[in-house]
């Protein structure tokens, strides 16, 4: 499928980056968090403080299965920052599309989600330290499940997309 997936740490700027990509292309955007909310009907905060990260991370891999079973096409798909990180879901984002990693360093992470409340894992005292440990773990995560990295530090939005569109 000609999809492009993308991935990445929070605030790494899939949403943003996959917005102006799929205006370029002329793909349409879906955002898998946006998804569950709508399917659920609550916010991603929500799902994680009644019924806990494992019954959000089941809903990542239902949609992700679902979407694979759908045959969409021109689709920019912009995936919540775990979603990589269950080793099941890593053939189906294959198999989807195209995968790209947004990579962006700690600072530029910190830096964008310091005012954030919607993110229930980055809710602790000292944000900054969640951050690295995680990044530790997620990043060759994410660097093996990904066709296409993009370091995002230097970049805007725009450039980001027109970077992943020159790998199209
Ligand atoms: C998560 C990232 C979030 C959201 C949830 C868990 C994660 O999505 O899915 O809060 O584990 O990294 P964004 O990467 O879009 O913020």
């Amino acid at each position: 499928m000609d999809n492009i997936i993308l991935t990445g740490y929070m605030g790494s700027g899939k949403t943003t980056v996959g917005k102006c990509l799929a205006q370029l292309a002329d793909y349409t955007f879906v955002d898998t968090d946006e998804l569950i909310e709508r399917q659920q009907q609550r916010s991603v905060r929500e799902i994680f403080d009644t019924d806990g990260e494992q019954a959000f991370r089941d809903m990542e891999t239902a949609l992700l299965k679902k979407l694979t079973a759908d045959k969409n096409e021109h689709l920019v798909i912009s995936t919540g920052g775990g979603m990589p990180v269950r080793e099941e879901n890593r053939p189906l984002l294959s198999r989807l599309g195209r995968v790209v990693y947004l990579k962006a360093g700690p600072q530029t992470i910190y830096d964008r989600i310091k005012e954030d409340t919607a993110r229930p894992l980055l809710q602790c005292a000292n944000p900054m330290e969640k951050i690295k440990e995680m990044l530790a773990v997620r990043g060759p995560i994410y660097e093996k499940t990904a066709s296409v990295v993009i370091e995002v530090d230097e970049l805007s939005p725009s450039d980001a997309a027109r970077e992943i569109m020159k790998h199209s």
